[in-house]
């Protein structure tokens, strides 16, 4: 796979109307959701190189990256005249990004596609690294390919209608990024104010972030080992997510991850001597920003069976991604039933 290209701009319009000008393609689709639809499309409306193109609307949120979204995806591409020659646009949150690339990457046996992320997770995480899929069966991302966009348009000017909530969301998985790769990217992290976010300083985080990514992912596109570095927080972050949904009290899905990294820094701790004092500064900033999630020990068992289901797993072991310091990864590492019994009390009581 070769480096995505990633464009930031904050004249969406502009990018595009120059980019796709030169572009060849038979008919252009827009693929929304029906909240991205009421509050970004008109950001677009602008642009001459989307006039008479398709437009495409899903339901909002993760319950429609399904089959049935899937189909009426290639039902419209199919009843518009897509071709193999056909470009399609995603514009929204990762569940957009997801389910429009994974229709591109088939429908015809694969079509162009352009992610334009519209929410802070989707900019760092979802939209970048060639992940696209479906959940199937009750399991998250079940069904699924690895297809890059053709590129990535970022503008942060979309997130001035995204709720605070939904920045910390997507700001767990920076925090993410800020720990596997350095001190001084952690740092900035660390001191950044997310109540009032600074919007030119956060799209230079984002900017940073991507990069982050887009390094794992040119060095390992298919997950065979680096790539399983962008999974810490993850182990536990999913049965946390997965809990709270069964338990009908959903959480975002970057609170997960926050919660879970609290865990997997207690981990990394205790097997891998991460520092104490820069384990304590992150979960205090967690605790301070994302809260606590609550839960107990009747719980414990549900929880391990949500974890022994871990897409990571492998011979039977639950593996998890820790780190013996900032940027130094520890890549599959096997925990046990009593690591995790252990690492949940550590949670509850921290
Ligand atoms: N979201 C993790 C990855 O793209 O690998």
């Amino acid at each position: 796979m070769e480096r995505q290209e990633v464009f930031f701009t904050h004249n969406i319009c502009k990018e595009l109307n120059k980019r796709l000008l030169s572009a060849v393609y038979d008919k252009l689709f827009i693929l929304t959701d029906e909240n991205t639809a009421r509050l970004c499309y008109d950001k677009l409306a602008e642009c001459r190189v989307l006039e008479g193109a398709k437009k495409i609307v899903t339901g909002a949120s993760d319950v429609h990256k399904n089959v049935k979204a899937l189909c009426h995806v290639w039902d419209e591409l199919s009843q518009g005249g897509g071709t193999r020659k056909s470009l399609l646009l995603n514009l929204g949150g990762g569940m957009v990004t997801d389910l429009g690339g994974f229709a591109a990457s088939t429908f015809k046996r694969g079509i162009r596609f352009i992610n334009i992320p519209t929410t802070l997770l989707a900019m760092v995480d979802a939209s970048v690294g060639g992940k696209t899929g479906i959940n199937y069966s009750g399991l998250k991302n079940e069904i699924g390919v690895f297809c890059n966009a053709l590129s990535v348009y970022v503008d942060t000017t979309f997130l001035t209608t995204l709720d605070n909530q939904n920045i910390r969301s997507g700001y767990a998985e920076m925090l993410k990024h800020g720990l596997i790769s350095t001190p001084s990217h952690w740092a900035r992290l660390i001191c950044f104010d997310i109540s009032h976010p600074d919007m030119t300083e956060l799209q230079e985080l984002v900017q940073m972030s991507v990069e982050v990514k887009q390094q794992v992912v040119l060095a390992d596109p298919t997950e065979k080992g680096m790539r399983k570095a962008l999974n810490f927080g993850h182990t536990l972050g999913h049965a946390f997510e997965s809990l709270a949904l069964e338990q009908n009290r959903p959480v975002l899905h970057g609170y997960a991850v926050a919660w879970g990294m609290i865990g997997e820094l207690y981990l990394s701790r205790i097997r891998k001597h991460f520092p104490a004092t820069t384990m304590l500064q992150t979960i205090q900033f967690i605790k301070e920003h994302y809260g606590i999630f609550t839960y107990d020990c009747k719980m414990y068992d549900r929880l391990y069976e949500l974890i022994t289901h871990d897409k990571k797993n492998a011979d039977g072991k639950i593996r998890c991604t820790l780190l013996g310091d900032i940027g130094q990864l520890a890549l599959d590492e096997v925990l046990k039933k009593e690591d995790i019994f252990e690492t949940l009390d550590y949670i509850r009581e921290c």
